[in-house]
């Protein structure tokens, strides 16, 4: 039997990162985990309960019981706690600007962390591999994965990606209202992740002056030459 293919990429926002995991994924036919979107349903959940998000061992008992169901296919991933659909909702600013509260939440981390192991290996035992996604893939949740990507870029290119993302264009004006948004997620995620080097092992790949497709095919050549002696 061989042994399925499991790739983990990390990165900050605007590294490109959760457009070229699910492409990667797709490419390759595997399964797809968007560590990140359990930390925004379990926010979502606390905040739709009226769980207090500074009361610690009380979100940590949310983690532990969410109802969540995560979709790993890359091309149409739906979210759904307790039955309600909320791959929405979890984007909207409410929940982008709490769920640095959750993820920083201390006995929240091994609970999800957990979690995300136990989906890894299942997805991948259903797909023949997976590619997972978010802050602390490749040195906590799956050190042992096959891959381990870590994906940067430039403040200046990860400013212009969310400002072209929020509001279409990257003028002046836009680059200037995303760049507090961009800093302050960049500050709150760095006490649980740091992003200025790659832990060894993990192979660094820079985008900022890469197109989406170069950043996708510079991750498909770290697979591609990690599992050439497969
Ligand atoms: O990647 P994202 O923006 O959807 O992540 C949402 C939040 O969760 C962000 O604050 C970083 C955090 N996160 C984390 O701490 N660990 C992960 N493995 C994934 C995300």
């Amino acid at each position: 039997m061989t042994t399925p293919l499991t790739i983990a990429i990390d990165g900050p926002s605007g590294s490109g990162k959760s457009t070229v995991a699910r492409a990667v994924a797709e490419r390759l036919g595997v399964g797809y985990l968007d560590t990140g979107a359990m930390y925004r349903a379990l926010t979502w959940w606390c905040l739709e309960r009226g769980t207090d998000l500074a009361d610690v061992a009380a979100v940590a008992q949310a983690a532990r019981t969410l109802p969540l169901d995560l979709g790993t296919d890359p091309g149409e991933v739906r979210v759904t706690v307790d039955g309600t659909d909320v791959t929405a909702a979890i984007r909207t600013t409410e929940v982008s600007t709490a769920v640095s509260a959750v993820a920083t939440n201390r006995e929240v981390r091994p609970v999800l962390q957990q979690r995300q192991r136990d989906l890894m290996a299942s997805i991948a035992q259903r797909t023949g591999g997976v590619v997972a996604e978010g802050r602390d893939i490749t040195t906590v949740v799956a050190p042992d994965a096959r891959v381990r990507v870590l994906l940067t870029a430039s403040e200046e290119a990860r400013l212009r990606r969310r400002s072209t993302e929020l509001h279409g264009d990257a003028d002046a004006s836009s680059l200037e209202a995303t760049r507090d948004q961009v800093v302050r997620r960049d500050r709150d995620d760095s006490t649980v992740s740091r992003f200025d080097e790659a832990a060894e092992g993990v192979t660094l790949v820079d985008t900022s002056d890469l197109s989406l497709e170069g950043s996708i095919e510079a991750v498909l050549d770290v697979v591609a030459g990690e599992t050439a002696a497969d």
